[in-house]
C-alpha cells in the first residue's frame, strides 16, 4: 500500500492547474483554491481538492497530516537558470563595482569571470560537491525543488566535465538538479587570442563527449560583447542540437548582438536576460515556443537598473519564466522569493504572474512541466508551505524567508529532521 500523506487547511492552495507553458493573461490563473488539501501517496501527488472533501477520501484516513492551517501552499519554486557550482564569492569585484567600476571592468582587472575560472580550475571535486550541497540546502530552505546548474566556470574538458560530474552526484540532495553545458561562456585565458579555435574545442571535443557520458541535458551560449559572436554562438548551437540537447541562450543581457532572434530561429527552449533586447524582436520571442526567462536579481545586483520588459513580453503573449541567475559575479541570491519582489517592484509583474514564471513556465523552461511546477494528480509531490495568509505577501515581503516546509517527491526536504551542521571540506 502506498504511504499517504496529507496537507490540509491551507487558506490559499494554489495548484497552477492547466496547459504549460503559460502566456499572457493566463500567467495570472493560480488554480486557486480556499482551504484547500492535497493528497500525496508516496511521491506523486494523488489528489487535490477543499479540505473538507479531501478528508473525506478513505485514502485520507490512512494518511499522516501535515497541519497548513492559514498557510500559503503552492508548488516548489522551479529555478530555471543558476550557476550555482563556484567555488567563491567574488568580493573585491563588488567592492570594485560600489566604487564605480562597471561588470565588464572588473572582469579586464583580473576578477570577473576569469577569477571564478582560475579559482574553480583549483579546487578539488570534493570542495565543490560540498560547496553545492550547502546552496542546495538554502535553495530547499526558500522554497525551490528543481534547480538548473550551468558549468562555465572550468572552459577546459577537464574542468567542464569535473563541474557537470558534480552535479550530477548533487542530484536528489535533495533537490532535482538538471545540468546544463554553458562551456561556450567565455574563451578560456590561453585561447584569448584565439576565439575561433575555443569554438572548435567546445563544437568537436567537449559537446560530442558531453553527449556521450550524458553529462548534460541542454547548451547554454553566453552571447555578448566580450564573450561569444552571434557567428561562433550558431556555430556551438547547431552542434548541440544536432546532438540532441535542448538550447538555452544567454541573449542581450549587456549588449545586443541579436541572440534572442538566434534562440528563436533554433527553436532554443528558452532565450534568458533579454534586458537589452530590441523591441521589434520581442513579437519573434512571443508568438514562438522559446520561453522568456528573466533574471532580475543580476540587474538589482549589478545595478544597472535596466530590467527586461516583462510587461511588453506578456502582453505581446510571450511565455515568461523567472529565475535566480544564481552566481558569484552578477546574481548572489538563490531565494526565489526575492526574485518575485523584484518581479513586481521593478518589472510590474503582479505577484500571480511571478508566481506562475516561477513555478510551472520555469518548469517549462526545463522541459519538464509534465512532471513539476503544478499541483496536479499524478505529478510529483513538489510544494512549499509559506507563512503567509495571502500569496501576494510572497511578493510583498522582501530581503525574508516566509518558506516554512518544503516537500520533493514526497519527503519533507526543510526543515530537516536531525540536522546536523554541515562540516566545510
Ligand atoms: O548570467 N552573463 C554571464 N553569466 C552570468 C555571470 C557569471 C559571472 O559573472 O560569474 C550571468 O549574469
Ligand atoms: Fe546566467
Amino acid at each position: 500500500m502506498p504511504k499517504y500523506l496529507l496537507i490540509r487547511g491551507a487558506r490559499q492552495l494554489l495548484t497552477l492547474r492547466g496547459p504549460a507553458p503559460r502566456r499572457g493573461r493566463q500567467l495570472s490563473e493560480l488554480g486557486l483554491i480556499q482551504d484547500g488539501a492535497v493528497l500525496v501517496a508516496d511521491d506523486k501527488i494523488h489528489s487535490v481538492g477543499a479540505s473538507r472533501r479531501m478528508e473525506n477520501l478513505k485514502e485520507a484516513r490512512l494518511a499522516e497530516e501535515i497541519d497548513a492551517t492559514g498557510k500559503v501552499v503552492m508548488p516548489g519554486f522551479v529555478d530555471s537558470h543558476t550557476h550555482f557550482v563556484f567555488p567563491a564569492p567574488r568580493l573585491d569585484d563588488f567592492e570594485r563595482r560600489i566604487a564605480g567600476d562597471s561588470y565588464l571592468e572588473t572582469g579586464r582587472k583580473g576578477g570577473g569571470i576569469h577569477a571564478t575560472v582560475q579559482a574553480l580550475r583549483q579546487t578539488s571535486p570534493r570542495g565543490l560537491e560540498s560547496r553545492g550541497l550547502r546552496w542546495l540546502k538554502m535553495f530547499a530552505a526558500c522554497g525551490t525543488t528543481t534547480v538548473e546548474g550551468k558549468s562555465g566556470y572550468g572552459l577546459s574538458p577537464a574542468s567542464e566535465r569535473k563541474t557537470l560530474r558534480v552535479m550530477k552526484r548533487l542530484n536528489g540532495r535533495p533537490l532535482e538538479v538538471v545540468r546544463t553545458f554553458l562551456g561556450a561562456h567565455l574563451p578560456p585565458p590561453e585561447y584569448a587570442d584565439l576565439p575561433e579555435e575555443y569554438v572548435t574545442l567546445v563544437t568537436d571535443q567537449m559537446l560530442p563527449e558531453i553527449r556521450r557520458q550524458r553529462l548534460a541535458e541542454f547548451c547554454d551560449v553566453f552571447c555578448d560583447t566580450g564573450a561569444f559572436t552571434l557567428a561562433q554562438s550558431r556555430r556551438i548551437l547547431e552542434v548541440a542540437r544536432a546532438l540532441g540537447l535542448g538550447l538555452k541562450v544567454h541573449a542581450d543581457q549587456l549588449s545586443r548582438l541579436g541572440a534572442t532572434r538566434l534562440a528563436v530561429e533554433l527553436g532554443a527552449v528558452s532565450a534568458d536576460h533579454l534586458e537589452q533586447a530590441a523591441e521589434e524582436d520581442l513579437d519573434g520571442l512571443a508568438a514562438s515556443g522559446t520561453i522568456a526567462t528573466l533574471l532580475p536579481g543580476s540587474v538589482y545586483h549589478l545595478g544597472s537598473g535596466r530590467f527586461a520588459p516583462a510587461r511588453q513580453l506578456i502582453e505581446r503573449g510571450a511565455a515568461v519564466a523567472l529565475a535566480t541567475d544564481f552566481n558569484p559575479g552578477t546574481s548572489p541570491t538563490l531565494n526565489m522569493q526575492m526574485i518575485l519582489s523584484l518581479a513586481s517592484t521593478q518589472m510590474k509583474m503582479t505577484p500571480a504572474e511571478g508566481i506562475t514564471a516561477a513555478t510551472i513556465n520555469g518548469a517549462a523552461a526545463l522541459r519538464r512541466a509534465n512532471q513539476t511546477g503544478s499541483l496536479e494528480p499524478g505529478k510529483f509531490a513538489d510544494l512549499a508551505i509559506f507563512d503567509a495568509g495571502d500569496y501576494r505577501e510572497i511578493a510583498y515581503y522582501f530581503g525574508m524567508n516566509l518558506c516554512r516546509l518544503t516537500m520533493r517527491r514526497g519527503k519533507v526536504i526543510w526543515p530537516e529532521i536531525g540536522a546536523k551542521v554541515e562540516e566545510e571540506t
